[in-house]
């Protein structure tokens, strides 16, 4: 989506040489944060948008809190996706490599044995906007998990601007145009599916080896009791919908996604934040309001200020970083991320969710 804005206007970003590392901010809270990427095949499903009708197999991002050993530097996304997104945004006047330049501190797998998480990590699940990749909220994801909690971020493959898995195959996605109900809807039903998958899988201990390798020495990482759902966009809409379908979830997050689905009109008991752009509220959209009059646990909206739909992403930290012109700048933030700033941006946003996932 940000993609198709991007193309219809000329612009030159400060050029960047192909080696360049550009360094992203750590995050600030108390745990560092491993970062672990694993595909997860459905054995039960068949993928719906699949031509040659594969399994539906999602691939999954864990981030886990560790409390110490030192800190390394990790690239952002893996190659084919650099190179997909660098060549997407190259019609913006983005320089090649750009993508690939992108560098965040983080801790690798490589500790040594005695680095142990604390564990019992309350359960955060991200679903990312349709047509967006789950590696666009890495810093912020990064973020939440850095005050103790385990985050795993999804990609719903044909529905994500583009999947790359571990053995290096990309699955495009096709769902980049789409503008009616019956669209959303059934995107929303495949991502609700998704969801549940995971869920049901990270309660099989082989597989939570596997999503989290740091829980080998730790028989307790993750508390299975308290598992949220937080989404952007089409993302939130899922989490409102998954928790709609399945109880174990103690409560969820929709950052300024419309609502789709029955969970519109049949609400919600468990806690529930409403988290728009500026003028995305109530008021603009009818989804919400009838939703919110249907929510009956803890309930929270808010607005955030200076802000447009893909201020909640990591994309306000990545302008920033790249040190764009100030025609790009304005353009970006007129159109897509406003102007509250990346730091502040995901400071806000982070807190205000992280205190919502202390409530659920
Ligand atoms: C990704 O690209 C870098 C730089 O070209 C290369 O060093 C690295 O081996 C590549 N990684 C994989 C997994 O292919
Ligand atoms: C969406 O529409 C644009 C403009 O017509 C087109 O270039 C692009 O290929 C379409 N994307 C998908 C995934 O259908
Ligand atoms: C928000 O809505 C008000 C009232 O309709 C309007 O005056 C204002 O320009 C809008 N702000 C933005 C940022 O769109």
């Amino acid at each position: 989506m940000i993609r198709a804005i991007l193309r219809s206007i000329s612009f030159l970003f400060i050029s960047l040489g192909q080696t360049a590392i550009v360094p992203l901010p750590s995050s600030t809270g108390p745990c560092d944060v491993t970062l672990h990427a694993s595909e997860l095949v459905d054995m039960s499903r068949t993928d719906p948008y699949d031509p040659r009708g594969g399994q539906r197999s999602i691939m999954v991002t864990t981030f886990t809190p560790v409390n110490c050993g030192s800190v390394h530097s990790t690239s952002y996304i893996p190659n084919a996706t650099a190179r997909y997104e660098d060549e997407s945004f190259q019609s913006s006047g983005i320089p090649l490599g750009t993508f690939e330049s992108l560098h965040i501190q983080t801790q690798t797998q490589q500790q040594p044995p005695h680095f142990r998480p604390h564990g019992d990590y309350p359960v955060v699940l991200f679903s990312p906007a349709v047509s967006t990749s789950r590696l666009m909220y890495t810093l912020l994801l990064q973020e939440i998990a850095s005050n103790g909690f385990a985050v795993v971020s999804v990609d719903h493959p044909y529905d994500a601007d583009i999947v790359e898995y571990p053995n290096g195959r990309t699955v495009l996605g096709v769902l980049a145009n789409i503008t009616t109900e019956t669209e959303f809807v059934s995107a929303l039903n495949v991502r609700v599916k998704d969801m549940l998958f995971l869920l049901d899988q990270m309660h099989d201990e082989k597989v939570i080896r596997n999503l989290f390798p740091l829980s080998q020495g730790s028989s307790h990482l993750l508390s299975l009791d308290r598992v949220t759902i937080l989404g952007h966009s089409l993302g939130g809409a899922t989490a409102a919908q998954t928790m709609l379908v399945d109880n174990r979830f103690v409560g969820g997050i929709n950052l300024d996604g419309s609502l789709w689905g029955p969970v519109v009109e049949k609400g919600l008991s468990s806690p529930f934040l409403l988290f728009g752009h500026t003028n995305h509220t109530q008021a603009s959209e009818s989804s919400w309001a009838i939703f919110w009059s249907h929510l009956r646990g803890w309930k929270l909206e808010l607005e955030l200020a200076q802000s447009e739909h893909y201020t909640f992403s990591d994309f306000p930290v990545l302008v920033d970083a790249l040190s764009v012109s100030d025609e790009v700048r304005q353009f970006i933030q007129a159109a897509r991320i406003g102007t509250i700033g990346g730091l502040r941006a995901k400071d806000v946003i982070t807190s205000y969710t992280i205190a919502t996932l202390h409530i659920s």
